[in-house]
């Protein structure tokens, strides 16, 4: 298996950054739904859940940066046969992967009022305490840290946690099976396989 992508399969690394992504969007997913399913309000469990939900999010955002930065420098194996509306689908929808990979991270900590105990080893000061937001938002737009965390909490919640994030994830995962099963190309083994 290489490292790098050939024009037939994803390399090593591209899969790796893939599968983990895919990955810590399970465990960001699971972490927040135990959370407000499982578990009481102002108990233990209910704040580790929320500090992993913190945790592994803080993590995708590094992932994605690795991820996008390396997809800079590959290109993608070559497209399976397939119209040209199919094709631009197909990126069209990866691309919008991609920003929510990344719009999804910063508004979730951007919009947040509490530190992220990371995995319960080290502190990340929550945005609030930065200087950044006392120069740019307190000082440079006026405004207090509750009247800038409310749209950024209703596009993390509202529109990206609860729709858009497993709309595109579900097409994206439908896509990929209908490959496979329905027009047995090579779409998903380029993910999967290293021949
Ligand atoms: C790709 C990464 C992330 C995804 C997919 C994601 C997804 C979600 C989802 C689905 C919810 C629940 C929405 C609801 O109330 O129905 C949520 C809530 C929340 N997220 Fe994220 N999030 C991510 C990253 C982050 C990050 C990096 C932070 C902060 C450092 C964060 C902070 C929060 C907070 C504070 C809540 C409210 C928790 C609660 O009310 O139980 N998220 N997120
Ligand atoms: C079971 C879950 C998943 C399956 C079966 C799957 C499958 C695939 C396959 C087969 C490809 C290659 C498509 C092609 O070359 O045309 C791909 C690419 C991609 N996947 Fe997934 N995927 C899954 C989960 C995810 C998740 C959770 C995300 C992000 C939130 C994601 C983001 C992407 C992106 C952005 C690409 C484009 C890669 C590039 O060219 O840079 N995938 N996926």
């Amino acid at each position: 298996m290489t490292l790098k992508n050939t024009r037939e399969n994803y390399g090593a690394i591209a899969r790796w950054l893939h599968w983990t992504t895919a990955a810590l969007f399970l465990a960001s997913y699971c972490s927040v739904y135990f959370r407000q399913w499982f578990t009481e309000k102002q108990t233990p469990e209910n704040w580790t859940a929320l500090q992993l939900h913190l945790s592994v999010g803080i993590t995708i955002a590094v992932v994605v940066l690795l991820r996008v930065i390396w997809r800079a420098s590959q290109p993608a194996p070559d497209p399976e046969p397939g119209s040209k509306g199919a094709h631009l689908a197909a990126h069209l929808g990866h691309l919008a992967l991609y920003a929510v990979m990344i719009v999804a991270p910063l508004t979730g900590y951007l919009g947040t009022g509490v530190d992220t105990e990371y995995f319960f080893l080290f502190d990340i000061p929550k945005f609030e305490s930065t200087s950044l937001f006392t120069s740019l938002v307190g000082n440079g737009l006026g405004l207090s840290f509750e009247a800038f965390e409310k749209p950024l909490d209703f596009i993390h919640k509202e529109i990206l946690g609860t729709w858009l994030i497993w709309m595109l994830i579900l097409g994206h995962v439908a896509a990929a099976l209908h490959h496979h099963f329905i027009l047995r190309d090579r779409t998903l083994r380029k993910m999967t396989s290293c021949n």
